[in-house]
């Protein structure tokens, strides 16, 4: 277990799921990557102009968190982050292949789940399409 890739929406369960992984990574002597995907906004009756400006915005906030995590969070080697926009589950598995990722890990449930007793759908999506290990942290 060398490389950790944590997928983090800004949500308390994902939260969860970086503390987990660091506490691997700790114990692993792991490096740890975390990726924040601004989601894609196909809203027919946006604007593009107010697309554009509510992507900024995500884009802002998403950096916000990841410059928060890389600054506080204690770990014997630097976080990575990485922010980008796009579809999440097939950001975070195509950047689990560029970094060659050991293990993805994620929250059970993000920012939007209506229904708490089922998986959310990107840490589904993530469960049944990585080419490795996957934790999904409850
Ligand atoms: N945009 C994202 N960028 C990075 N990681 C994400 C993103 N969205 C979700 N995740 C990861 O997946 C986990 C589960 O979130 P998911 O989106 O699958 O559930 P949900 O928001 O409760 O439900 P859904 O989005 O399916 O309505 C999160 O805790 C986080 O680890
Ligand atoms: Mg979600």
């Amino acid at each position: 277990m060398k490389k950790i890739l944590v997928a983090h929406d800004g949500s308390k369960s994902s939260e969860t799921a970086l503390k987990k992984a660091l506490e691997i990574a700790e114990k692993f002597g792991a490096s740890v990557t975390v990726i924040s995907v601004v989601p894609d906004l196909y809203l027919s009756e946006l604007m593009e102009m107010d697309r554009l400006r509510i992507l900024d915005t995500l884009t802002a906030e998403a950096k916000k968190v990841m410059n928060r995590i890389r600054t506080k969070t204690v770990l014997s080697r630097p976080i990575k982050t990485i922010v980008v926009q796009g579809s999440p589950a097939e950001e975070i598995l195509s950047a689990a292949k560029k970094i060659k990722a050991d293990c993805i890990v994620t929250g059970s449930h993000g920012r939007h789940g209506a229904q708490k007793f089922l998986l959310g759908s990107i840490s589904s999506k993530i469960v049944d399409h990585s080419p490795c290990t996957v934790l999904v942290v409850k």
